[in-house]
């Protein structure tokens, strides 16, 4: 019995519902929708206790002395002693005036494309989204153009901008659409990230570009890491939107998401694509996204946040 117990904790036994038991489910709540108050101040304050947003979200001067030994939340046993050089390349404090009020967070789903939503998601008076995502004219009806903070992972860096190790005119022109926004870049998670993340940087800085880099905290990550482990998110490391969504959630008064729809069919039973602007799939394994998409949902259906999965026009 107690081997059944430790083999049940390892690998617990729990059935993901089908993706069109999911449809299912969200078109019963559809159009339903209502804030509530009393259950986004407590879930903002439990984001509080375990990880400060608004203190924690970058590394600043105020939160990272020099001779702080920063480690690394995506590599075991590795981490980095801050100097006065790289301390130099933070901001004194955290660049948002806080609170923030209307939020939208912006994932990547195949969802959007054709949903109208530009204007509404560019309605906010703070918008964020992940991975340096296309926002041409032809997406903007369904995605908008605002952004005040944008992600960029590494292998982006390296598979789009060849690491940034010849010329850097490609990526700085690429990021223009971003206007003034933030890029927030996870410099301190692995080993291979730090250094491409400081050529942005500096590519940035040195051409005086509108866009500038805010190197992500591997402490908040781990402290939101295990934030969503304990709610029982199992992938090997939690998806960038779900990081995001996080963050708003502990910045912003009122949060709608976008584009958070891990599945192959939208709520008319159509195939969809896994971006909006492609159908590259994620690799299996590294992100838990619908798992992560239930935990969502759990808090659009008590009003902490709301998902917008319906067409906006
Ligand atoms: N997303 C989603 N449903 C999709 C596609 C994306 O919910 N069909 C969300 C996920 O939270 C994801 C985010 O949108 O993190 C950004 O999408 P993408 O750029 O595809 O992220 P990944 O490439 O999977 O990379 P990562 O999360 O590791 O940055």
């Amino acid at each position: 019995c107690f081997f059944v117990l430790c083999w049940l904790y390892i690998f617990p036994v729990y059935r993901l519902p089908e993706q069109k038991e999911v449809v299912r489910e969200v078109l019963q709540h559809v159009g339903v929708w209502r804030r509530n108050l009393t259950a986004a101040t407590q879930f903002r304050s439990l984001l509080q206790d375990c990880c400060d947003p608004g203190h924690s979200l970058a590394l600043t001067k105020q939160n990272t002395p020099v001779g702080k030994n920063l480690w690394f939340d995506g590599e075991l046993f590795h981490s980095v002693t801050i100097d006065t050089a790289t301390r130099s390349l933070f901001p004194q404090n955290s660049p948002f005036k806080l609170p923030l009020k209307k939020c939208s967070v912006v994932g990547n789903g195949g969802i959007l494309k054709g949903s109208g939503c530009g204007k509404k998601i560019d309605q906010a008076d703070f918008v964020m989204r992940c991975n340096l995502p296309p926002l041409s004219s032809d997406y903007s009806k369904d995605v908008g153009a605002k952004t005040q903070l944008v992600t960029a992972n590494p292998s982006i860096i390296k598979n789009r901008f060849q690491n940034l190790l010849w010329s850097r005119k490609a990526f700085v022109n690429s990021v223009r659409i971003y206007n003034h926004s933030h890029v927030y870049m996870p410099a301190f998670s692995m080993k291979g990230c730090t250094e491409p993340s400081l050529r942005v940087y500096y590519s940035l800085a040195d051409v005086g570009a509108n866009q500038s880099v805010l190197f992500a905290n591997p402490d908040f990550l781990s402290s939101i890491s295990k934030f969503w482990k304990n709610k029982g998110i199992h992938g090997k490391r939690l998806s960038t939107g779900l990081f995001l969504v996080s963050s708003a959630l502990g910045l912003c008064e009122e949060v709608t998401i976008y584009g958070f729809w891990p599945f192959s069919i939208d709520l008319l039973g159509k195939s969809i694509s896994h971006h909006y602007y492609d159908n590259r799939l994620p690799d299996t394994g590294f992100h838990a996204m619908p798992e992560e998409f239930l935990q969502l949902w759990f808090l659009h259906k008590s009003g902490v946040l709301r998902m917008q999965l319906e067409q906006c026009e």
